[in-house]
């Protein structure tokens, strides 16, 4: 018998030919791990296929997305290879234990001119910087959704950091995302990218913005969620399969409905709560100083400090 073909799409599944494949796609079954978790009933009726044939689908589809499992040997060994960026405050660096993780999403929320973006430039120059130092030695993409990418305020952090401006400035790939499709597009096709110029730190500033302006009204929620619930999943498996750091932006909503303490909350609520691995909470303090909260984290208490944004860069 001939070496069965691997399974990848749902083409590639016994009796299922691209016009049945069609039939499915078109009521919203459109992945392996859809089929695998459908009735037999249900995907006959759909795509006229009989139950038999189906549920012979449904198996074949069951195998070719069985979970994949690690030892804890196993991850533990992976943790020893985590890198940390460091923010440039010590204090910063200590709360989150050590700095900006690889293998991991950190989101940091606030509202306007709390920090977010200088906090970002910091990463993007810092993650250049010898490991010693507290960076990664590589190269950073920075998905610029908002227009406020600033070459110059990296040529002075860098600078202050001992890099050379130029070669930093070459070190930071820049797009411009006008849309969310180009936003999602330019993580999805960002593997090339990450393998060929060592990119170790994805940057999004800012994440939610374009989905925001894009998708409004009741109406449109649903999709917009799905939509940056599919963007971050995408960005959770670059963190993962190339082991680098991905730091976020987000933006803060006005909550009127809660009474006491801060009354606001991270837009994009639950979806993104729950992919981030590290939640960071900025806000204003006097003049030049900020203060940052740890909201969660997967192994470090919750906890605040206070950090600087000056011309140079945060301290
Ligand atoms: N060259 C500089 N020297 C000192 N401080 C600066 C400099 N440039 C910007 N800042 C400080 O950074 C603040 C803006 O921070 P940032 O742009 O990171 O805000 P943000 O949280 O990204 O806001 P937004 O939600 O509008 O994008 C300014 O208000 C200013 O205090
Ligand atoms: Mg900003």
């Amino acid at each position: 018998m001939p070496k069965e073909k691997a399974i990848r799409e749902l083409e590639d599944l016994p009796g299922i030919g691209p016009t049945t494949a069609e039939k499915l796609k078109a009521a919203g079954i459109d992945s392996l791990e859809k089929v695998a978790t459908s009735f037999p009933a249900n995907l006959s009726e759909i795509s006229g296929i009989n139950q038999e044939a189906a549920k012979k689908a449904i198996a074949a589809a069951q195998e070719a997305t069985t979970l994949n499992t690690e030892s804890a040997k196993a991850l533990l060994k992976k943790r020893q290879d985590v890198g940390k960026i460091s923010t440039g405050s010590k204090d910063l660096d200590e709360l989150i234990g050590g700095g900006v993780e690889t293998d991991a999403i950190t989101e940091v929320y606030g509202r306007f001119a709390s920090g977010k973006s200088q906090l970002g430039f910091q990463l993007a120059v810092n993650a250049q910087l010898p490991r010693k130092e507290g960076g990664l030695e590589g190269a950073v993409l920075f998905l610029d959704t908002e227009g406020t990418f600033r070459p110059e305020r990296i040529a002075t952090i860098a600078k202050k950091a001992g890099l050379d401006p130029e070669t930093a400035l070459d070190n930071i790939l820049v797009v411009r995302a006008m849309s969310s499709d180009q936003q999602m597009l330019a993580a999805e096709r960002a593997d090339k990218l990450i393998q060929e110029k060592n990119i170790r730190l994805i940057i999004v500033d800012s994440l939610t913005s374009l989905f925001r302006a894009e998708f409004l009204g009741r109406g449109a929620l649903n999709e917009r969620q799905q939509k940056l619930n599919s963007h971050i999943h995408r960005l959770a498996v670059l963190a993962n399969k190339y082991n680098i750091a991905v730091y976020v932006t987000n933006q803060v909503m006005d909550n009127p409905g809660m009474m006491f303490g801060d009354p606001t909350t991270p837009i994009g609520g639950n979806v993104l709560a729950h992919a981030a691995t590290t939640m960071l909470y900025l806000r204003k303090s006097k003049e030049d100083k900020r203060i940052v909260r740890l909201v969660d984290s997967p192994n470090m208490p919750e906890g605040e400090c206070v950090i600087k944004i000056t011309p140079d860069g945060i301290t």
